[in-house]
């Protein structure tokens, strides 16, 4: 079976990245395919935290627990461990490509680059909005996070 190391990436690490992690996580076991998943943010502001309630909950109404997850911040040994660092905007990647050594492997992205449709490739923060902006970034999440174990499976991808 096909392994991947994948880290999903956003601002605080309480809203998208969670979510983003719980839903790869979810349609992996539905696959022929491993994916090792783990979650962070560009900030520091919610290290040691759980993912937002209005998260929890979004996610919970379609079977997916994310509740024991914990905050954390990117890290440099990230970009050296995993295969894949997928982030949920623009400004998320202009700070991970910021710290990202030269020397090392990983693929970083914008993790709605994988759906066409996606909005310039952004997933809306909804952490000021209120809780529809959180079935909506499920919504956006979901569709992305198909289009991207499509890529992982497809013949193209095969150097890794
Ligand atoms: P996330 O959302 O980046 O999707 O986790 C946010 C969470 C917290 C804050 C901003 C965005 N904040 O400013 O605390």
């Amino acid at each position: 079976m096909r392994s991947f190391k994948v880290l999903t990436v956003c601002l605080g690490n309480i809203c998208r990245s969670p979510a983003a992690q719980g839903i790869l996580e979810n349609i992996a076991t539905t696959q022929q395919l491993h994916l090792e998943l783990d979650s962070a943010g560009t900030a520091a502001y919610h290290i040691g935290n759980p993912p937002d309630s209005r998260s929890i909950s979004a996610l919970r109404k379609v079977g997916i627990d994310i509740s024991g997850q914990k905050a954390r911040q990117v890290r440099v040994v990230d970009f050296h461990e995993f295969d894949w660092i997928l982030a949920m905007d623009r400004a998320n990647l202009a700070n991970l490509r910021k710290i990202q050594p030269e020397d090392s492997s990983a693929k970083v992205v914008m993790f709605g680059e994988f759906n066409e449709q996606a909005n310039f490739g952004e997933v809306d923060d909804p952490y000021y909005g209120g809780t529809e902006g959180f079935a909506c970034m499920r919504e956006h999440l979901t569709d992305i996070a198909n289009a991207f174990v499509l890529h992982l499976n497809s013949k193209d991808n095969t150097n890794r």
